[in-house]
Parts: C-alpha cells; structure tokens; sequence
C-alpha cells in the first residue's frame, strides 16, 4: 500500500496551482471585474453565476452552492476521490505525488497482512477443492444442484464447501493466523476450532480480487442460515461488498449497479446474465457502499423485499442515498413481490421478466414524495406543514446540484409554498438585492466571527495578529475556545491562502462554517483590511476581557474564587486600565 501523501505537499501544491487555469481548461471562463465566471458545471442555467476568484483560489456558484478549491473542483467535477484529485491536480502542475513511507504503528505491519491474505486465499483453495473433489462433497453438491447452481458460476464466485469437523483449517494451518483471519473460533479457555463447519462457502473478495472475508451458508433449515467472517484487520462489513471484484471483472463500467440482499441472489442473477448485482453483507447499505458503487457506475437500483421489513428497509436505504446524490447519479428502488427475492424472481419470471422490474422501478424522488405523503392529508394546512417540515431534512442532505433544486421545486409544488431552500433563493435575487443581502450577512456576525472571517479570506494577515501578542490563555477564559484553537491553527499553518486554509477543513465540522465565512463579502477594499483586522482585534480582546472580568467578578460574588482565579482577575483588571 502508497504511504500517506504529505501534508506540506499538498499545500504547496495548492499555492503552486492557479485555479483560474485549471478550471479554463473543463469550463471555459471569462475575465469579469477581478473574478472569472462561467456557466455553473455543477447545475444547468442560462446566465453564468459560478465564479473563480484567483486572490482566494476558490470557486462558488451564487446559484447552487457549490464551492470550494482546486482539489474540491476536481472531486466534484471528475468524480474522483481525494487521492486521485491530488494526483490530477499534481499532473496538471507536473510534479511528482511524494509518499511518506507506508508505516502504521498500531495496526498490523506488511507481514503479517500479507500472511493474513495468504491463509484466506488457501482456505478458500482448500474449500473449493472439497466441493470439487472431497470425500464429502455429494451433500453440497446436491444442494447446488437442487438450487439450479451451475457448476461454471460456483467456479466464477469460487464457491466451496467448509466440510464437517472442528480442525480441518486448524490442522492445516498455522491457527494464530487463522484466529486472526477470523477462521477459527477462540473460547474464553484457550480452545480453538474451526468457525466454518459443514457449510457452503462464499469467498468474499475485495476489489483486487484478495479474498477478504466468507459467507456460509448451512445445507439444510437449520438456524443460523448463513454465518459470516467476523470483522478483521482484512475484513470490514461496512466496507465491502458481494460480488463487487466479480462485476467489475465482467465490466469495468457498468451501467448501472444491482444491490440485492443476499449471497445467493447475486450468484443467481450472474448465471441468468445478469452480471451487475452485488449484496450488502448481512448489513443495511451504508454511505460508504453507496460511495463505493457511484464510482463505477452512475446509476444504483436497490431491490427490497416488498413485506414491511423490506419496506422499512428500503427507507432506511434511501436515507443513505441523500448525501450521495450528487448530479449525474441516480439511485432507484425497487420492491420486488412479498416473499420473492431476485433469485427466485429470475427462476421465475426469466431474465426479460426479471429485467422489466429493474428498469421500471421508482426513481427515488417518485418513491420519495410517495412515501412521504402516504398516509398524509394534503389538503390541510397541518399535512402539508408535516411533509414539508420531514422532507427539508432529507432535502437538506443533498448536494449542491439541478437535483438538489428540482427536489426542492417539488417539494414547493407539493405543499404550496414558496421560498424553501436558501440556495435556490440566492440564485434567484437580483444583484442589488445581493449586496444588500452581503451587508446584512456582514451585520450578523459576530466580532469573533468577523475576525476569522477576515483571517480565512486573508491569511497573509495572520502576521498582524501575531504582533499583536495577544495573551490567548488569557482569553480562553471567557468561551473563546473554538475561536482560540482556529486562530492557533492558522498561526501554526500559516497558508498561503484562503484555498489552502479550506484544505484544513475537509472533512472537519468546522468545514461547512468555515466555507461560508469564506465566501462571505465583507464588502472591505484591499488597502483597508489591514486596518480593519487591527481594529476588530483590539475590540475583540476588549470585549474578551470584559466578559471574563464580568464573569469572575460573578463568581466571585456566589461562590468564591480560587487564589489562582483571583490573580488572573487583578492581571485582567490591570489590562483593563491600561487600555
Ligand atoms: P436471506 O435470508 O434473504 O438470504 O438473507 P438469501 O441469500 O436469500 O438466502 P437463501 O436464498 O435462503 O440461501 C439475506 C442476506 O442476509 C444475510 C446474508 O448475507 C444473506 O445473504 N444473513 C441472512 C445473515 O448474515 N445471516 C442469516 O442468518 C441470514
Ligand atoms: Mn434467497
């Protein structure tokens, strides 16, 4: 595994970078006062509001929202990942992507992963061989056969049998790996036998085609139907799923991607052609599948089982989908008929049959607004309040987008009212009304606020504020803690700009605030924020150190204070004066 990529590099390669090249090269942009705009490439309109601003090194659509830097562009626009937008955009500056070494200290060192790895490829060798060749093969191939199993499909998904016996693995192979690789079951007394027993083995094999993990399934009624690998340092439920290396070996790109339920259901479904389904394993679909799966295809269809446990399921999926919907991607649900699964559908129905299901089945905002208004009375004002008030929550999850908008559109349709989502309503607003909107923006922060502001849109001011040698412990007193930590962020950072300073918010929960103050207009020329930052400095510590005195002196009042608090408050008394 490529070790991490520094930190340093990144940002010098984002202060190397200038956006408005970058971006010239997907969206051609024209010069308009000291920014650029375009037509936005993230929504569909007629007069360009997305803009670069090459002092910042970042993008923003006034329209849809979307902003960010040059890494967050090529996420967005290419649909990459943070790994490869680096590497593109290192490309794009031609220079080389360096990696730390690959060491993790805690976790399990290269040797012992890769004695991991080998212990699953040859259990899973030794259990394909047994249902090719064991002595006690006939049950399991009865089964396969009983369940119209092809003997070329059980070799494409490598299936195989985990014959009767408590150390067949165990005598076989080395059982601390095997304990590691989750084989073996280890009781409190020490003792140890093999988990797989009797059962049909599914490999599970991660996207290199490593098997990682099984499933196995019982040959008869007996309970527990299927059991799984445990999680492991090879295996995490969460991340992977059945059939994924399978697919992909079959077609790099799919149209779309089938998530079904169960082992069986994908191995059905590839015998009868149908080579694109995969199944969560054992697990709900999470965000994390659903990432993995857009970047392969663009469309994924969730099939359900229609009874209520496949109805309350489908929703809880469906949930997950939200933040993942970025434009370009579409996700489908379709529930099949009570007590059917797409393996007994397709036996069935036949593959024609089958296929008329997947391709007519609910777009997810069909299925959306017709759950949400089920069982709701869309007459009274009470009915559209509720509906209006559930959707915003899942509305407000997706991504800035045309699909975002036309939801919210929908949404507007459905109960009547207007003015729902605040992005859609800014791109509505005319430039005066803009401006008046920014000074507005301006006058509710808060000093604290506008102190960072002006820091994250102007980091080569950092220097002001440290001549300024403001005592920061000082301060911590009076619940300034989040604005102390990100002021000495920046401090030890010090970014070359705004875009670099967003890259130390990916991902953080200070991301979403920190863009917006990012953004914000502060409506302040070049040559007077400078001044500005001083100013709002000197207030900002006056204020501090009122609020703490006030807050001392309170204490001091009811219950007392320590002789540490007492010193501080005649230090800050003394600052008081002086100033
Ligand atoms: P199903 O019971 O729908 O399984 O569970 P299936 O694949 O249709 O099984 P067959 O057709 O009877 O062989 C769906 C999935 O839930 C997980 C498995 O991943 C299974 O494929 N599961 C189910 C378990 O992990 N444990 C169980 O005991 C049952
Ligand atoms: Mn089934």
């Amino acid at each position: 595994m490529a070790g991490r990529i520094p930190r340093s590099f990144i940002d010098d390669l984002l202060a190397r970078v200038d956006i408005v090249d970058l971006i010239d090269t997907h969206v051609p942009l024209k010069k308009t006062g000291s920014n650029y705009m375009a037509r936005c490439p993230f929504h569909t309109e007629k007069t360009p509001s997305f803009s670069v601003n090459p002092a910042k090194q970042l993008f923003h659509c006034f329209g849809c929202g979307a902003s960010g830097n040059a890494i967050g562009f090529l996420m967005d626009h290419s649909h990459l990942d943070f790994v490869e937008a680096v590497e593109d955009l290192a490309t794009f500056v031609g220079v080389p992507v360096p990696r730390e070494a690959a060491t993790k200290p805690d976790g399990p060192k290269k040797d012992e992963l890769s004695a991991l790895y080998e212990v699953m490829a040859r259990a899973a060798a030794f259990y394909a061989q047994r249902l090719k060749s064991g002595p006690d093969r006939a049950r399991a191939v009865e089964y396969l056969k009983a369940r119209g199993v092809s003997g070329d499909i059980a070799l494409t998904y490598k299936l195989g049998y985990a014959p009767e016996g408590w150390s067949e693995l165990k005598s076989r192979f080395d059982p601390k790996i095997l304990a590691t690789a989750g084989l073996l079951v280890v009781r409190d007394d020490g003792n140890s036998y093999d988990r797989f027993r009797d059962r049909l083995m599914f490999p599970i094999r991660d996207r290199r085609g490593r098997v990682v993990g099984f499933g196995a399934r019982v040959l008869d009624d007996s309970v527990p139907k299927y059991l799984n690998s445990p999680e492991t340092p090879l295996f995490s439920k969460g991340r992977e799923v059945y059939g994924l290396y399978e697919l992909l070996e079959h077609e790099a790109r799919p149209e779309r991607i089938l998530v079904v339920e169960g082992y069986m259901d994908v191995v059905a479904l590839a015998q009868y052609g149908i080579h694109y389904a995969v199944a969560a394993l054992g697990t709900a679909i999470s965000r994390v599948h659903l990432e993995l799966l857009f970047r392969f295809s663009p469309e994924v269809v969730l099939c359900f089982d229609g009874d209520k446990a496949g109805i309350d399921a489908a929703w809880r999926a469906m949930e997950q989908t939200f933040p993942c919907l970025k434009d370009g991607r579409r996700v489908k649900i379709c529930l099949l008929p009570e007590n059917e699964d797409p393996d007994s559908l397709v036996r069935t129905e036949g593959v024609e049959g089958f296929l008329t299901r997947i391709t007519t089945s609910s777009a997810l905002s069909d299925y959306f607004f017709g759950r949400l208004t089920a069982n709701v009375e869309l007459e009274s004002l009470e009915g559209r309040a509720q509906i209006s008030h559930k959707a915003r929550k899942y509305l407000e999850q997706l991504p800035p987008g045309e699909f975002r908008n036309m939801m919210f559109d929908e949404l507007e349709r459905l109960v009547g009212r207007s003015r729902l989502d605040d992005s859609e309503n800014a791109a509505k607003l005319t430039t005066g009304t803009r401006i008046a909107q920014r000074r507005g923006d301006r006058q509710r922060l808060s000093l604290a606020q506008f102190v960072i502001a002006l820091l994250l849109q102007n980091p080569e001011l950092l220097d002001a504020v440290e001549q300024k040698e403001i005592d920061w412990e000082e301060l911590e007193l009076s619940g300034y803690g989040s604005f102390n930590s990100l002021v000495k962020s920046l401090l030890e950072r010090e970014p070359e700009n705004t875009s670099v300073v967003l890259e130390m918010f990916r991902g953080s929960k200070e991301e979403k605030w920190v863009k917006k103050l990012s953004f914000m207009d502060l409506l302040i020329p070049a040559e007077g924020l400078r001044a500005e930052l001083v100013d709002a400095l000197d207030r900002l510590v006056a204020q501090a150190r009122k609020e703490g005195v006030a807050k001392l002196l309170t204490k001091k009042q009811g219950e007392g204070l320590s002789s540490g608090e007492m010193d501080k408050l005649k230090i800050m008394l003394a600052a008081f004066k002086k100033t």
